[in-house]
């Protein structure tokens, strides 16, 4: 009796582990998520399994951080404007990258308007000259709808995404998700992923800028720059004419020339407060949002100078091209690991055509980053965070040779 009692019991305890060995099979994903932040399961999709699948979308974001103003009512440097790009892989041996036949959805199942989180659509009509429906973006683009393709890939420019979902849009979450779903010609669903779409309004000019108004740091701005230039621009601003700077500095990132006799918006902003500041953060976003979250800032303790050689006085000089010479991972790494010549990082492409993004994410975001929601894709689509480096990813058998740098 005793005897079966403790046999009985000895299978229970036996059985018990087994059960809890085999949970920790399955769930192998979630243990090796071990870099912070709510723990992701990349189990099926609506009947969708990114690891079995006969077609992958792999989406990024093109820089690792978009910035904006939010309130656009006295001065703007950038409106809402967020990139999406995405690849679609035809899984086989070879794998093929298509975009014929095929159509590339996106979407922010979390956030789905912007009108009243900022009020860009109020002011874009005085600042940019055009009338845009509400949500709309400047180029056209909504908080849904599809990508365009282009060239081998797919993508969605000026995607006019805030940092404040929906539900609860208090604190902002700096590191929204897209959803970006493929699908054929007959609408049956191919591939589908959740891709960060990485937008801060935290330009921090308020904490310098505080007076004479605490409340608009944009007009004390407006007003010390028309004391040192002598421009009206705080004239113009009370007016009800916001200004937009770069319709004096040229800005590449809106693709405006300014006046060619003043410094880039680039060169003035830098070189003017080089003596104030040596710290990104003040303008860059930002002590909150910390747009550096790479492996190397993260692993091995790098920052912005590290790779931004030189700070403030380099990027305030008027011989720099601003947004073209930037740092490149050729000046560090091995040239195998190069940059296409001439080209950006975010814009250039590595092996079978694929965008050195598509296998890293963006700069400041190189996987494995700090952010989970950064990390969710690799975790989807190879069962654990970091760089796509499984070859069964988008091969259907691993290549005896080759791969991404060989
Ligand atoms: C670390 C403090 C600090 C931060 C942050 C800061 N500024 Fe300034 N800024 C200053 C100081 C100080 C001056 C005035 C210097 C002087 O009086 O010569 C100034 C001057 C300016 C001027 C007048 C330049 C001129 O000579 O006409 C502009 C425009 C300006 N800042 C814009 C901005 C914007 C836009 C931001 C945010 C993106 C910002 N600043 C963030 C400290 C700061
Ligand atoms: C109407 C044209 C105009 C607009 C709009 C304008 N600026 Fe300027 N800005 C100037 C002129 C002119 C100068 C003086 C340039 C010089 O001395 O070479 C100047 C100088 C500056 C400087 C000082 C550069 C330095 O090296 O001393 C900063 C910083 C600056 N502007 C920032 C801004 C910002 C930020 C905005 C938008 C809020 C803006 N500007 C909008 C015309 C403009
Ligand atoms: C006083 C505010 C301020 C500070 C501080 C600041 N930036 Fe900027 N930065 C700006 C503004 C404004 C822009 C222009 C955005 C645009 O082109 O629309 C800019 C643009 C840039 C760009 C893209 C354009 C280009 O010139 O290639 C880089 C790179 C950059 N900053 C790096 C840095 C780094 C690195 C630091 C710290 C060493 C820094 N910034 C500190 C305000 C600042
Ligand atoms: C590991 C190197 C590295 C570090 C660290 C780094 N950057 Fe960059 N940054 C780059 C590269 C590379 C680019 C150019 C991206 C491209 O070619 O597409 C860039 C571009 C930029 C741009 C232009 C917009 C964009 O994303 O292309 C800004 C602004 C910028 N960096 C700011 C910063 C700030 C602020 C920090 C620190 C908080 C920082 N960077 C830290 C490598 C770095
Ligand atoms: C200023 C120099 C510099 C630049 C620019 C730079 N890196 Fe790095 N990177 C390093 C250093 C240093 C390390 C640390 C490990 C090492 O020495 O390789 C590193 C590590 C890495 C790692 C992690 C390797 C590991 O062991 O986990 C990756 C991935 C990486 N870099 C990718 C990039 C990419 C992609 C770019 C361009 C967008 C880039 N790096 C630009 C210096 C740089
Ligand atoms: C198909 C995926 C893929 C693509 C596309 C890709 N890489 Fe990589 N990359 C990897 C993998 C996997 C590694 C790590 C294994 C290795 O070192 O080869 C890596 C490593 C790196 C490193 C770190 C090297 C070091 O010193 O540790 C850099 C820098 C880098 N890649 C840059 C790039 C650039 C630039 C491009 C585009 C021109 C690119 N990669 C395209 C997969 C990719
Ligand atoms: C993110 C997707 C992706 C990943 C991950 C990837 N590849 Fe590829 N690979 C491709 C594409 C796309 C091609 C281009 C096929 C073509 O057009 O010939 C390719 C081509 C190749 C080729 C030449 C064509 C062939 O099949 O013989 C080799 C070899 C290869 N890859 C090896 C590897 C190895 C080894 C790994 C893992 C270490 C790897 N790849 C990871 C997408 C990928």
């Amino acid at each position: 009796m005793r005897k079966q009692q403790n046999m009985f019991r000895m299978a229970i305890i036996f059985g018990t582990l087994l059960l809890m060995l085999a949970m920790a099979f399955l769930a192998r994903p979630v243990f090796v998520s071990a870099v912070g932040g709510p723990i992701y399961i990349p189990f099926v999709i609506r009947g969708y399994n990114p690891q079995t699948a006969d077609y992958v979308v792999i989406g990024w974001n093109d820089l690792g951080m978009h910035c904006y103003d939010r309130d656009y009512s006295t001065a703007a440097v950038l409106p809402p404007y967020n990139n999406l790009f995405a690849q679609v892989i035809k899984r086989g041996d070879p794998p093929q990258v298509v975009t014929s036949g095929i159509t590339v959805e996106y979407s922010f199942p979390k956030n789905t308007y912007s009108v009243g989180k900022t009020n860009f659509w109020d002011y874009a009509e005085k600042l940019f000259g055009v009338a845009l429906a509400p949500n709309v973006g400047l180029a056209g683009k909504g908080m849904s709808g599809q990508m365009d393709a282009k060239g081998n890939h797919f993508v969605a420019e000026g995607v006019p995404v805030t940092e404040f979902s929906d539900a609860n849009p208090n604190p902002p979450d700096y590191y929204q998700m897209a959803k970006m779903v493929a699908k054929d010609t007959s609408g049956k669903v191919l591939a589908i992923t959740d891709v960060v779409a990485p937008i801060s309004s935290e330009m921090r000019c308020d904490v310098c800028h505080n007076q004479p108004s605490p409340t608009n740091f944009r007009m004390n701005i407006l007003q010390k720059h028309d004391e040192e230039e002598l421009t009206s621009l705080a004239a113009q601003a009370q007016a009800g004419n916001p200004v937009l700077c770069a319709n004096c500095h040229a800005d590449p990132a809106l693709g405006m020339t300014g006046n060619p006799e003043l410094p880039s918006l680039s060169a003035a902003m830098h070189s003017k407060h080089a003596e104030e500041t040596t710290n990104c953060y003040s303008c860059h976003p930002g002590p909150l949002t910390l747009c550096l979250r790479d492996v190397m800032s993260q692993k091995f303790g790098m920052t912005c100078n590290d790779c931004h050689v030189g700070g403030m006085t380099a990027l305030g000089q008027e011989n720099r091209t601003p947004w073209v010479d930037l740092p490149r991972c050729g000046n560090c790494h091995a040239s195998q690991f190069a940059e296409n010549q001439g080209t950006l990082y975010k814009l250039s492409t590595g092996h079978g055509g694929l965008y050195c993004e598509s296998c890293h994410n963006s700069t400041h975001a190189i996987l494995t980053s700090r952010e989970a929601n950064d990390n969710a894709q690799s975790l989807a689509l190879q069962g654990y965070a970091g760089t796509i480096q499984e070859c069964t990813v988008c091969h259907l058998t691993r290549p005896a040779s080759g791969g991404p740098h060989q």
